[in-house]
């Protein structure tokens, strides 16, 4: 048997954050030898809230820079970006036509960009995560590595598949895989250094509320300098009335790459002018080798283009595959 098929993406929107590393890339990078990988630049979501054309191109580079320099490795990875595929946008009018209004009402982040938008949101927004729904089953993937904050999209996907399989399939040859979520538990929601109870993102208008991949050690000593912290002395994990504590010493988990209970242990009587500095430096430490490596294969656009080229052939043969498979069962002529 074959190797399982892993699914993710990132929206090129700028301010990569520890968030989008410790939620998501660094579990691709990790468990990268035992699948084989699709990660994509998510360019298509990024225009659903407003944009800047002369950003995105540049935005879409330095994501996949910082997917290179975080370890992804060719030879277990395919790296792509969205809108060189057009079966993306293809699939999800597809899938538009056999997904119920409420449903995509029903999604929380709607709701919340929808609130943060005002009066003139657009239907891209409401009709994201039907995007996203495509994006997954083009590829048939087994598994999808997010953070917290995707799991109702997740849920939907596997609605939108279920639903088009009942419709279309044959019993016994559904036509779309049910893709599982894959949440670590560890990092699948880092919150804001501003409000240990809102999620680190990046659309926080404070750029003190994130660590981005890219901050200098300036950076990011200022910014854990000036982060939020309690009056209290000992610090602990898991306390419901210290959200900052708990976010921080996960933080310094899971970027030391100590057990839990060594650093429940190593910072269970310290106070925050002690434990700053730790966090400090630790983050510095973790972010080196992946800034260096950025610096590197940012040098080098022929070779990052090569890399996409490459890309856009492997997801291109398996997307328009699936593509002409779900055509096929909802009745279309193909040539
Ligand atoms: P995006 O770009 O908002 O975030 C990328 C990944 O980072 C995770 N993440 C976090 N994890 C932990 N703590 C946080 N504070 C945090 N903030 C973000 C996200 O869960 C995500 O895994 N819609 C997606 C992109 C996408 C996608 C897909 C993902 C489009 N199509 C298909 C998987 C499969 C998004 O906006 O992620």
């Amino acid at each position: 048997m074959g190797k399982q098929r892993v699914l993710s993406g990132v929206q090129p929107t700028g301010n990569y954050h520890l968030g989008n590393y410790l939620g998501a890339i660094r579990n691709w990078v990790e468990g990268q030898s035992e699948y084989d990988n699709y990660l994509f630049v998510a360019d298509l979501h990024a225009i659903t809230l407003p944009h800047d054309p002369k950003q995105l191109a540049n935005n879409t580079y330095t994501l996949v820079g910082l997917y290179l320099a975080c370890g992804l490795d060719l030879n277990h990875s395919t790296i792509f970006v969205q809108s060189h595929v057009s079966a993306h946008s293809e699939l999800t009018w597809l899938f538009n036509c056999i997904t119920p209004l409420n449903w995509l009402e029903d999604m929380i982040q709607f709701k919340e960009k929808a609130v943060k938008q005002g009066e003139n949101v657009n239907v891209g927004l409401l009709d994201y995560p039907v995007l996203m729904a495509a994006d997954i089953l083009l590829y048939q993937a087994d598994k999808v590595p997010v953070g917290e904050d995707q799991k109702q999209h997740l849920e939907l996907t596997r609605d939108i598949a279920a639903r088009l399989n009942h419709q279309f399939g044959k019993p016994d040859q559904p036509v779309l895989k049910l893709p599982d979520p894959l949440i670590r538990k560890e990092g699948a929601r880092v919150m804001s250094l501003a409000d240990g109870t809102r999620k680190m993102s990046k659309s926080d208008p404070s750029e003190l509320s994130r660590i981005n991949l890219l901050d200098s050690p300036d950076q990011i000593q200022y910014k854990i300098k000036r982060c939020k912290t309690d009056p209290i002395r000992g610090l602990t994990f898991d306390d419901p009335e210290r959200p900052e504590c708990n976010n921080l010493l996960a933080l310094y988990m899971l970027l030391s790459g100590k057990p839990k209970q060594a650093v429940a242990a190593e910072c269970q009587d310290m106070g925050w002018g002690q434990f700053k500095p730790l966090l400090t430096e630790t983050t510095i430490h973790a972010l080196k080798p992946i800034q260096e490596k950025y610096q590197e294969v940012m040098e080098d656009k022929g070779y990052l283009e090569s890399v996409l080229r490459d890309g856009r052939e492997k997801a291109q043969a398996i997307a328009n595959q699936t593509l002409t498979q779900v055509k096929a069962a909802l009745g279309f002529s193909i040539l």
